[in-house]
């Protein structure tokens, strides 16, 4: 099923979004394809537009790399050639291609209400406060002995770039969803007890392949004191867990697996980690927007799939394999990520025609002082082969 989500009233009110001048409102199709391809032409090697794989297709068909996080960042880190890099994601990801570009190129957002929700689940002063908690709890969160620490703190690269600052400064990591099991490891040579955040879904998915039994993963509320555990509960943990989570990933259910299932029978289910526990203990296969792209495209022809993720990705997905495999949406109304659908064509537009006449729209700048300690979370990452 191809799910139609670009109807005449999202056109409509797409200037009520990042305001944009009229002059980028009510544009044909056909005219703003026109007018992307040639500002894009004029700009040439100057701009590197990089596209996440929830990106709609009107924007994403002019990315020139696209990519899960994971691949989206290393090519921040290395296509060191163009002046700007236009983010067509939401804000942590360009924060985090700021924190990794060469020092003449800049970084631009084209809508900078383009955030996630998971990633604003995690402030700063929370994480703090956590930190300080635990240390009363008796849970030493520096070095204990050896140069092992007592916790170390491991950030999904869905956060904001102050948390990674803080991460990167107290020992730790940044992941993704394709290398969280390979981070965790790391984390775990270093430090007896791991702290994930934001995502306590990818936490507790990877915990639990790694072989970590649920009795020694704890959540920790951000809004409770003592994040609602007594000192005992924190002690006996391993893998502590933030209480956070995806809008759009935890609204696929076991239910709509038993459904699919009964409809194909020789169907299969693949999910993205951030789904809840039972939903991914009953898919056939889970990770990346990248690795689930690769594992339907690679399965053989005739195959069924439902796929638990971002409806843009799936409905991609569909039209591109629908000669030998048929491809649904776990969910039958598809799940939009409302976030990274506010970067619009005419948002595209905007941002590309400025470049041409000089003017830089939405640059992401990180602050300087949380730059050097968030490089270091993405560094310590980066560097980790998977
Ligand atoms: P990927 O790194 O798998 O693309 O995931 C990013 C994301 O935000 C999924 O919701
Ligand atoms: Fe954030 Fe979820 Fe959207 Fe991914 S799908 S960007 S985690 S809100």
């Amino acid at each position: 099923m191809d799910i139609k989500l670009l109807n005449q009233v999202e056109k409509e009110s797409i200037g009520e979004r990042q305001p944009l001048p009229e002059t980028y409102l009510r544009l044909s199709d056909d005219e703003m394809d026109a007018r992307i391809a040639a500002a894009k032409a004029t700009l040439g090697s100057r701009v590197v537009i990089l596209g996440h794989h929830y990106q709609r297709d009107e924007v994403i068909k002019f990315a020139d790399f696209t990519g899960d996080s994971l691949k989206l960042a290393r090519a921040a880190a290395t296509k060191h050639e163009a002046e700007y890099i236009v983010f067509c994601g939401v804000h942590f990801m360009a924060e985090s291609a700021d924190i990794l570009r060469a020092p003449h190129q800049k970084v631009v957002l084209p809508d900078l209400a383009a955030g996630c929700s998971m990633a604003d689940m995690a402030a700063p002063d929370q994480l703090e406060m956590a930190w300080r908690e635990m240390e009363q709890m008796g849970v030493r969160t520096d070095v204990v002995e050896n140069g092992r620490q007592g916790m170390i703190p491991v950030t999904y690269i869905n956060s904001s770039a102050a948390i990674k600052a803080f991460v990167g400064a107290h020992g730790g990591i940044v992941c993704t969803s394709t290398n969280a099991a390979a981070v965790m490891t790391w984390a775990w040579e270093r430090g007896d007890k791991l702290i994930m955040l934001p995502d306590q879904h990818l936490g507790r998915n990877t915990g639990w392949k790694m072989g970590v039994p649920l009795d020694q993963m704890v959540v920790w509320d951000p809004n409770e004191m003592w994040g609602g555990l007594d000192a005992e509960q924190l002690k006996t943990a391993k893998l502590v867990l933030w209480k956070g989570h995806c809008s759009v990933h935890t609204r696929f259910t076991t239910q709509q697996i038993t459904a699919f299932r009964k409809q194909y029978p020789q169907g299969k289910v693949i999910a993205h980690p951030e789904c809840t526990l039972d939903v991914v203990q009953a898919s056939d296969d889970s990770g990346s927007t990248e690795y689930i792209i690769n594992a339907v495209r690679d399965s053989a022809p005739g195959t069924t799939w439902a796929v638990a993720t971002e409806v843009h990705l799936v409905n991609r997905l569909t039209q591109e394999l629908a000669q030998d495999k048929k491809i649904v949406t776990l969910d039958p109304f598809g799940c939009l990520c409302s976030t990274m659908f506010r970067v619009s064509p005419n948002h595209l537009l905007w941002i590309l025609e400025g470049l041409v006449e000089g003017t830089v729209h939405n640059q992401i700048t990180v602050p300087d002082d949380q730059k050097h300690d968030a490089r270091l979370a993405l560094d310590r990452m980066l560097q980790i082969k998977n």
